[in-house]
């Protein structure tokens, strides 16, 4: 493996194995570039699963099963009222926020390729007496096997760092709409990352570190755990970077208008709190945000 200086992935900086990473130079020869991007995101999926049981003890869990829905104030006033609405939470993790959506009004769906996780999120909807629908898939392979549409598709916060084709991603985004119906994101802006050191810190000085339009994936020898700095999954796991370009111009090619695509000079990672938990304002974009409608 060789090591790089450039920075880390979308927004997970902290939960990859730190002082490991590496660019990918473990493709498997002999099979096709559409299973290695299979087997990589089945070992993000074995370390996922390691990460869940951590993550219900160490999310806000106590404030959400007593009502306090755990999404930042940012996100919940630009996707608005969800009352009434169908709403498909893509990698929905233990299905906090998913669960969020459903205490705020919505009829919510989590689509998550962990099991782990996913048992987890039921166990939360059946202690809150919330009907919400778990369905354990890739979101690579959603088009084949969900052919339901929403009035919203929702993802936030660690998400398209994960995501090997930005153009499925998209595409898949459209299927799950309604004609009528709308998507948001809210994740770490593709920017910070070339601030980041090889321990997935944005470094002192905020001098740039990587290349903002690299290809390689990133491959990490283990886990890490942004909620507990001492928790290495021993599995692989591996990260896609997508600029802002090729993130707008993957929902423009597939039809859809963008309505607000909003940047912030702060680095949220709301991602298991009710709050924002960094105030700093950097001199560079840390996080954004992105609606589109289906036309
Ligand atoms: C950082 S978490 C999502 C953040 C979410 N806001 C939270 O913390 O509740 C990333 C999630 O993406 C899921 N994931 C990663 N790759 C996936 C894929 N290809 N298809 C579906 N889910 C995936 C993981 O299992 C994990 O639950």
């Amino acid at each position: 493996m060789t090591t790089t200086p450039s920075g880390c992935g979308i927004v997970c900086c902290r939960a990859c194995g730190s002082k490991s990473r590496a660019v990918l130079d473990v493709l498997v020869h002999g099979v096709t570039m559409q299973e290695n991007k299979i087997m990589m995101t089945q070992a993000n999926r074995q370390g996922w699963d390691g990460l869940a049981e951590t993550h219900f003890r160490n999310y806000h869990i106590d404030r959400l099963v007593t009502g306090t829905p755990l999404i930042n104030d940012v996100i919940r006033r630009e996707v608005g009222d969800v009352r009434g609405k169908s709403l498909v939470h893509l990698l929905c993790h233990i299905g906090t926020d998913t669960l969020s959506w459903a205490l705020l009004g919505a009829r919510v769906t989590g689509i998550d390729i962990s099991p782990e996780s996913l048992k987890y999120a039921r166990q939360l909807a059946r202690q809150m007496d919330i009907e919400a629908e778990f369905i354990e898939a890739d979101v690579m392979q959603v088009m084949e096997h969900v052919k339901r549409k929403f009035d919203i598709v929702f993802s936030s916060i660690g998400v398209l760092c994960w995501i090997p084709d930005i153009e499925k991603y998209a595409r898949t985004v459209r299927h799950l709409l309604d004609d009528s119906g709308f998507f948001t994101i809210f994740d770490g802006h593709p920017f910070r990352s070339v601030l980041l050191d090889a321990d997935g810190e944005a470094s002192a000085g905020s001098t740039i570190q990587g290349d903002y339009f690299r290809k390689e994936v990133w491959h990490y020898d283990t886990m890490g755990d942004y909620t507990d700095p001492d928790l290495k999954v021993p599995v692989h796991s591996f990260e896609w970077h997508w600029t802002m370009g090729e993130i707008i111009t993957a929902f423009c090619d597939v039809g859809m208008r963008i309505v607000f695509l909003h940047e912030y000079p702060h680095y949220t990672y709301g991602g298991y709190s009710a709050y924002n938990e960094s105030e700093t304002v950097e001199l560079y974009p840390c996080t954004f945000s992105l609606k589109a409608t289906a036309r």
